[in-house]
């Protein structure tokens, strides 16, 4: 335990580098665009669109992390409201305004994945709605700041939990962050929530997700009949931001920032 964790190189990391920055991109170009009106099917073709001007591809597509589950079926993930993750883009689900969603995009560029998602603001939310997904950054970006070299990865999950606790929001468990950069996903998990069980020790080089999902009620989910949407038991509201970061010798370099997130 521990050894498994990959330890990028300089070169590897350059090309997880451009995957990121398409990600980023992809997702800068849904800001304007998603509004009352467009459904998440007419997003899941803008991104595959770019996907393919670029001449990468989309992790998600026919993504089959187990032989007995379903490919995935689309280019990238759409989580409206209660849904928590892996929602699968419609062109029959129409965006409503006040809907808050979650675009989660991962390519293969080169060879090298990126992956992030981010929370997108349909018309005019309510304070409620609002509140939570700004609460969901907060819990990423105290994760990320405790990525230090040196430090166990417990502590990024005390971190997001902590903030989470103060917010009086919950801490969904089953999902988590990931390793990422030569496969979609690898060693080790990053979980965000309060734990014992990440001992193993954050070093440089070391290239992972943060993705803390966060909902305004109870933490416990449900995986819906088509094998991916996963949802709140109790259909309160979740909100989920990703990014891919590469630590360096003194915290972390976000590789899918944005310039002003
Ligand atoms: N991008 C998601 C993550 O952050 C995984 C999506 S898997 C899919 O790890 F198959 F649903 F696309
Ligand atoms: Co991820
Ligand atoms: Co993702």
């Amino acid at each position: 335990m521990g050894s498994d964790i990959i330890i990028k190189s300089d070169a590897q990391i350059t090309g997880i580098r451009q995957a990121c920055q398409l990600t980023v991109a992809i997702l800068n170009s849904l800001e304007d665009r998603i509004k009352p009106g467009i459904s998440t099917g007419l997003i899941d073709q803008w991104c595959a669109e770019q996907i393919e001007a670029a001449g990468a591809i989309s992790a998600a597509l026919n993504y089959q992390p187990a032989a007995e589950q379903k490919p995935f079926p689309n280019s990238v993930c759409t989580s409206v409201n209660h849904t928590i993750c892996h929602g699968i883009p419609s062109h029959e689900k129409q965006l409503r305004d006040g809907d808050i969603v979650n675009v989660d995009v991962t390519v293969v560029l080169d060879g090298y994945y990126g992956d992030s998602s981010r929370m997108y603001l349909v018309g005019n939310p309510g304070t409620l709605p609002r509140s939570l997904c700004t609460g969901a950054h907060n819990c990423l970006m105290r994760g990320i700041e405790a990525v230090v070299p040196g430090e166990r990865f417990a502590s990024i999950g005390a971190a997001i939990q902590e903030e989470a606790d103060q917010c009086g929001y919950s801490v969904v468990r089953e999902y988590c962050g990931h390793g990422t950069g030569l496969e979609f996903h690898e060693p080790p998990q990053i979980l965000h929530y309060r734990n014992s069980r990440s001992m193993q020790i954050i070093r440089p080089n070391m290239v992972f997700t943060i993705e803390p999902m966060i909902n305004a009620g109870e933490r416990h989910t449900r995986l819906l009949a088509d094998g991916w949407t996963v949802v709140t038991k109790d259909r309160s509201l979740s909100a989920q931001w990703e990014h891919t970061v590469v630590v360096t010798d003194t915290g972390a370099e976000i590789l899918t920032a944005n310039g002003k997130a």
